[in-house]
């Protein structure tokens, strides 16, 4: 695995690459690697000859009183993770690398997508990510990028933007891991006390009691969504930030159970931030963790 920190020497290594026919699968992160960023590398490590991992916490996706100075960091074990899966390149710019002249020209992602879930309460946050990612992809040209669904609206942002910006990467798209508890697996979660992390439980059981609901016969939306809130009003501490159930496709409230809908929840556990979803389509949410469990044996 080479470790590539400027973007002369990564732009060299993509050269050489391409004279080979070798194609090239992209997987950006923040580091503080954990199950759910592996899964993303393997599954680049299996469409792709070569798999650049990127690490990389990105300044102009936090907002101020975020938690950028101390968002976890730990390089020698993301390194040893990265190595372990079969990454080729690991690249890990400084700020000035990838903002040489600060935060400089930046990609808006249009309000429609925005507004709604992680958007209304994060302003810029996503015109940070777009910026980012659009940078990866004009340094690193991978044929595919891959994301993980446990940001869905983020997922939703970057596939518009590859569309708008022309970049022609295929974007794909790839489960959530989950704890064998169900919680979903975040850098964030280590900084969850114990009591906290016993209460951050509510958030997955949420979408399961909505997940369950929206198969019972003649329910409509707003059942689904007084199911989640009910389970998480049943663990007062938790500081929701929104439940809502919006149109796969669109991100608009969903209006009618027949569309792919996707039941997504906001909420501090103590000063922590956790951010879930599920697909009403897809699989329950607390039957993945239970398929992670079954990986696990020997
Ligand atoms: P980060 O939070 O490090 O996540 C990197 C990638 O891993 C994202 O695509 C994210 O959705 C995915 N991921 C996180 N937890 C996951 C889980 N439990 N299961 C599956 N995938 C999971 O998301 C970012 O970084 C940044 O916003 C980034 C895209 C790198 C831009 O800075």
């Amino acid at each position: 695995m080479d470790v590539i920190r400027d973007n002369a020497a990564g732009r060299r290594q993509l050269a050489e690459a391409r004279r080979a026919g070798h194609t090239i699968g992209l997987v950006p992160t923040m580091g503080y690697l954990h199950a759910g960023h592996m899964s993303l590398i393997e599954r680049a490590r299996r469409e792709c000859d070569r798999v650049v991992v990127s690490i990389f916490v990105n300044p102009t996706q936090f907002g101020p009183g975020e938690d950028f100075e101390r968002y976890p960091r730990d390089e020698a074990r993301d390194f040893a993770m990265c190595e372990a899966a079969g990454t080729d390149w690991l690249y890990a710019p400084t700020v000035e690398q990838l903002y040489p002249h600060g935060p400089g020209t930046l990609v808006v992602p249009p309000e429609a997508i925005t507004r709604s879930l992680c958007g209304a309460f994060r302003p810029g946050h996503f015109t940070g990510v777009a910026t980012v990612v659009a940078k990866l992809f004009a340094l690193w040209q991978p044929d595919r990028a891959y994301f993980g669904l446990k940001d869905f609206q983020q997922t939703a942002v970057i596939r518009r933007m590859a569309d708008d910006m022309c970049f022609g990467v295929e974007v794909v798209l790839v489960p959530t891991r989950r704890e064998p508890d169900g919680l979903a697996m975040s850098s964030r979660n280590v900084y969850l006390s114990s009591e906290e992390r016993t209460k951050a439980l509510a958030i997955p059981r949420a979408l399961q009691a909505g997940w369950e609901t929206a198969r019972r016969p003649g329910v409509n939306p707003h059942d689904v969504l007084d199911t989640a809130r009910s389970v998480l009003a049943a663990e007062p501490t938790l500081g929701v930030q929104y439940v809502e159930l919006v149109d796969q496709d669109t991100l608009a409230p969903l209006e009618d159970l027949s569309r792919p809908g996707v039941l997504a929840v906001a909420a501090k556990v103590g000063a922590t931030r956790l951010i879930d979803n599920t697909s009403l389509a897809g699989p329950a949410p607390l039957e993945q963790a239970g398929h992670d469990r079954l990986e696990r044996l020997p």
